[in-house]
């Protein structure tokens, strides 16, 4: 990993390229009209409804909501990270990605032909474990434990485990050797395949153990995982942190669960490398194992990039059941509509190991598909701290939880809970009675629903409404000099700061396109307000942009007025009013007055 992206390149390469381009290469489009269609590669139907705007640089289906631009649909499709997705477009178009330095916290920027040659050399280290399980003098000793712990041979051929010799220098004299020893040593040392006593005396980092490569999520070998054969030592030893290496990034088995399945259905987290392998031999081929860390927040979100269904497998234990609880935390913030997160508990002394193999397929299947749903872990774990039978039980049951659940990225999950929460709380009627209020709320400024047939104005409020404007026409913002925001500053109208934002980007870069501008707000508080607003439809066609956008101007312009007269008539009443405040009133009111 290397140092920031500079924004100017990120904004180069989305205007750049077309986003019909790419992704025309990975779904077939049609054009119709002025956008292009297809099946909507991200849910399944029979009839496209996956619309990408040429104009706009944008995509968007009716079906399932997703949208985005380039950036977005490489990553979502190609289920890449963004950096990622940045340098999939700069390799099209044939150029480098600078990486900017500077910020100490950022990891140092690594030269392409560097990385090149380190994942050169851990493939070539695994592939010298490889031949040492086979023809060295303890090959038979590790390959009876490798028998014993019931992996076939074709498993072991699969997950490319091998054996790291038990001399102190069988790595070092296989690669730290030649006339640019010293080179080919540094780098051994970087990778944590040799490691240098406080003599200065350098030997292999793994010595008689079984090792496990781990492969990145674009298959690159990047670390390993070494168990014991027998007693002594810590039983598993894993490569530290390299340049190459961060184990909070990872995953032991995604590389593999994302070759055998183009859409993984689901995705189940355990925790040793031996439980992913074992799962896989009997069929399961879809778990992944942090590295001997708990789940991150990164894991999270790499998994519900993947996946709908993600379950946790933990032991039944105190500590498996703290690490669930630690996972699901993580989890919470990425947790969006449509992904659901469960949990498997395994009886004492059980892993996914151990009880696949006594099991086998179908029968670890048939509990997996038991898992408890959040809902009942988050709950049931709750109640044990929490006497809901008291109302201070119930209170603190409350100050507990809704902190939790009001994480929760998906509208829908999130409401679900607290009116589960409400429940437990005896407060249903309450809760309901408050969504019923809010909802009401909502309506009567702008119907959330517009009933098909002729197309009707909806009634989005202005300041959004302008917003969206701007954001299918950026040039709006220079084309309509009498639209002055600075006049409305210091109202407080709701949005305001975000619209600010957006004219701003746009009068500056009036020639962007909608992928461009979103491309901007990436990550930024903005961001989820924009993807919002630009999947309502709001019926104003190109031609009446303008007109629309000045008149919302005016509508904000004219409360605005309002509520400045309204300020400055209570004043006249409760102090009087200064020289000017008395001119400023006169104005608003002959403005008001029609004609
Ligand atoms: P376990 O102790 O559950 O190991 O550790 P396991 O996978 O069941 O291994 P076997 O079946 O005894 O061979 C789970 C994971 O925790 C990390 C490893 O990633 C391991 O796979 N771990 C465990 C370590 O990093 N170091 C250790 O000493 C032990
Ligand atoms: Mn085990």
């Amino acid at each position: 990993m290397a140092g920031m992206i500079p924004r100017d390149f990120i904004d180069d390469m989305i205007a750049r390229t077309d986003i019909v381009d790419i992704v025309d290469s990975r779904v077939k489009l049609k054009k119709a009209g002025k956008n292009y269609q297809a099946c909507c590669p991200f849910h399944n139907e029979k009839s496209p409804s996956f619309t990408v705007s040429q104009d706009k640089q944008f995509y968007h289906c009716f079906g399932c909501g997703v949208h985005g631009n380039a950036i977005s649909f490489l990553m979502e499709f190609d289920r890449l990270e963004f950096p990622e997705a940045i340098e999939e477009l700069a390799r099209y178009h044939g150029v480098d990605v600078p990486r900017e330095k500077g910020n100490p916290s950022d990891r140092p920027s690594i030269p392409r032909a560097q990385l090149d040659n380190d994942y050169a050399l851990m493939d070539k280290a695994t592939k010298f474990f490889q031949q040492q399980l086979k023809k060295h003098a303890n090959s038979e000793h590790v390959i009876s434990y490798l028998k014993k712990r019931g992996l076939s041979g074709e498993t072991v051929k699969h997950w490319e485990i091998g054996y790291a010799p038990s001399e102190w220098d069988a790595v070092l004299s296989q690669f730290g050797k030649g006339a640019d020893q010293s080179t080919r040593q540094q780098q051994l040392l970087d990778l944590k395949l040799i490691t240098e006593n406080d003599n200065g005396k350098r030997f292999d980092f793994f010595r008689d153990r079984v090792m496990f490569p781990i492969r990145d999520k674009r298959g690159r070998v990047i670390g390993f995982g070494g168990r014991v054969l027998d007693e002594g030592g810590p039983k598993y030893l894993n490569s530290p942190e390299t340049r190459i290496f961060h184990k909070g990034n990872e995953l032991y088995g995604f590389y593999q669960a994302k070759q055998a399945h183009r859409q993984l259905d689901k995705v189940l987290i355990v925790e040793g490398y031996m439980d992913v392998v074992a799962l896989a031999q009997y069929g399961i081929d879809y778990a992944v194992a942090s590295l001997g860390t708990s789940t991150t927040p990164e894991h999270i979100q790499m998994l519900v990039r993947a996946t709908n269904d993600i379950i946790c497998c933990y032991d039944g234990d105190r500590a498996g059941r703290e690490a669930a609880w630690r996972a699901m935390e993580n989890a919470l913030p990425y947790l969006k509509d449509g992904v659901t997160m469960r949990f498997l508990f395994l009886p004492d002394g059980e892993d996914p190991d151990t009880m696949v193999q006594s099991i086998g397929q179908q029968a670890f299947e048939a509990k997996l598909d038991e898992a408890q749903p959040l809902s009942r872990f988050l709950f049931d774990n709750l109640m044990q701290q929490h006497n809901v039978s008291s109302s201070e039980g119930k209170a603190a049951l409350k100050a507990h939880a809704q902190p939790l659940i009001e994480k929760i990225l998906g509208d829908n999950q999130r409401d679900l809970l607290l009116e589960e929460l409400s429940r437990l709380c005896g407060e249903r009627d309450r809760y309901r009675r408050d969504r019923d209020i809010q909802q009401a709320n909502q309506n009567s400024s702008r119907p959330r629903y517009v009933p098909s047939g002729a197309p009707q104005k909806t009634t989005i409020s202005p300041v959004r409404m302008m917003i969206r404007l701007l954001l299918d026409n950026p040039s709006l913002a220079i084309e309509s000099p009498q639209v002055d925001l600075s006049a409305l500053v210091e109202t407080a109208i709701p949005g305001l700061d975000v619209l600010v934002k957006v004219h701003q980007f746009c009068a500056a870069h009036p020639h962007a396109h909608t992928g461009v501008v979103l491309e901007h707000f990436r990550n930024t508080a903005e961001s989820r307000i924009l993807s919002k607003l630009l999947t309502q439809e709001h019926f104003v066609s190109d031609e009446g942009a303008k007109a629309e956008y000045a008149d919302s101007f005016a509508k904000l312009i004219n409360w605005h007025c309002e509520q400045r007269m309204e300020q400055l008539m209570v004043k006249a009443r409760v102090s009087g009013l200064s020289a000017d405040e008395k001119q400023e009133l006169n104005l608003l009111m002959q403005a008001k007055k029609p004609g």
